[in-house]
């Protein structure tokens, strides 16, 4: 195992991931204890994709009856069903865009995401990295007077936040509205090794229970602290790499590329459950 980062991050090698099941175990530890994993020279087709996420839960449906649907691989690409490019204007293309933007998966769905797993499909020729944080570092490392102000703090999540960012045509979109508010607690200890780890992303709107300007604040500081760039493992993509990382402990993003090039990742996102530590991470209901 080679660290990708001082805090975080390995790369790991003498596993097919085809055979994840019987690697599961190790896999499983090395996921909880380093937050990003890297296993190169990979041959993933979408149901061996799939079948190694299932290891870790179950896959995330983005709809609202989500037993209704079956699970499938999904695609981070510009690339359209017709073949070509989508267009600098594409709304579909400005959620690529928001992805640039440091967050962690999923936390305005009713429940987040645990872990994602990315592969290289086509990659453009320059460009196009994706970068991570450790938010476990990250909190290890907050001055003691903004641990002991955030440990009781409760988020606010919507999606069209992100969304706002980058595009109002991509924030109105149904898929994107469907999502009510949902609030985490910003701390989230790992329940197998009680690390903890910030728990912030692009689509926190705010901090119940605070103004919006303090709010605001608050979240900037946090983000800007977690983020700062000897805290980033930017991973330059090359053909056959697999990246499953934990999204309670860290944040990513997605860095441009030529958008006349495709850049194409299959990804899938598995849910958190209660085992995983999202009962502590729920707030506590007002009594
Ligand atoms: C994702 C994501 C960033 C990228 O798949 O969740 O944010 O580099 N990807 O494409
Ligand atoms: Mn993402």
């Amino acid at each position: 195992m080679k660290a990708l980062h001082r805090d975080f991050g390995v790369e790991i090698d003498g596993i097919d991931l085809r055979d994840a099941a019987t690697h599961y175990a190790r896999i499983r530890e090395a996921f909880e204890e380093h937050s990003v994993l890297l296993f190169r020279n990979q041959r993933l087709d979408d149901e061996v994709h799939l079948a190694l996420g299932r290891l870790f839960g179950v896959i995330e449906i983005r709809q609202k009856n989500p037993q209704e649907h079956e699970a499938r691989m999904s695609m981070v690409s510009n690339r359209r069903n017709d073949g070509r490019v989508l267009s600098e204007q594409d709304s579909r293309l400005m959620h690529l865009k928001a992805n640039q933007l440091w967050h962690t998966d999923s936390t305005f769905l009713p429940a987040p995401a645990l872990a994602n797993i990315l592969a290289a499909r086509k990659l453009p020729t320059s460009g196009g990295e994706t970068e991570f944080v450790s938010t476990r570092a990250a909190w290890r490392d907050l001055p003691d007077v903004t641990r002991t102000r955030v440990r009781n703090v409760v988020l606010r999540h919507r999606y069209t936040h992100s969304r706002q960012a980058v595009s109002p045509v991509a924030a109105a979109l149904d898929e994107v509205t469907m999502w009510p508010e949902t609030t985490w607690r910003a701390v989230w200890p790992n329940p197998v090794n009680g690390m903890e780890a910030l728990y912030i992303a692009s689509h926190v709107c705010g901090v119940v229970g605070m103004g919006e300007r303090e709010g605001r604040q608050l979240i900037d500081e946090l983000v800007a602290f977690t983020t700062e760039p000897g805290r980033i493992y930017s991973h330059q993509w090359s053909s056959g790499d697999v990246i499953i990382w934990d999204e309670r402990a860290t944040m990513h993003r997605g860095r441009p590329w030529p958008y006349d090039q495709e850049r194409t990742l299959a990804s899938i996102c598995i849910t958190a459950s209660e085992v995983d530590g999202l009962g502590a991470v729920r707030p506590v209901p007002a009594a």
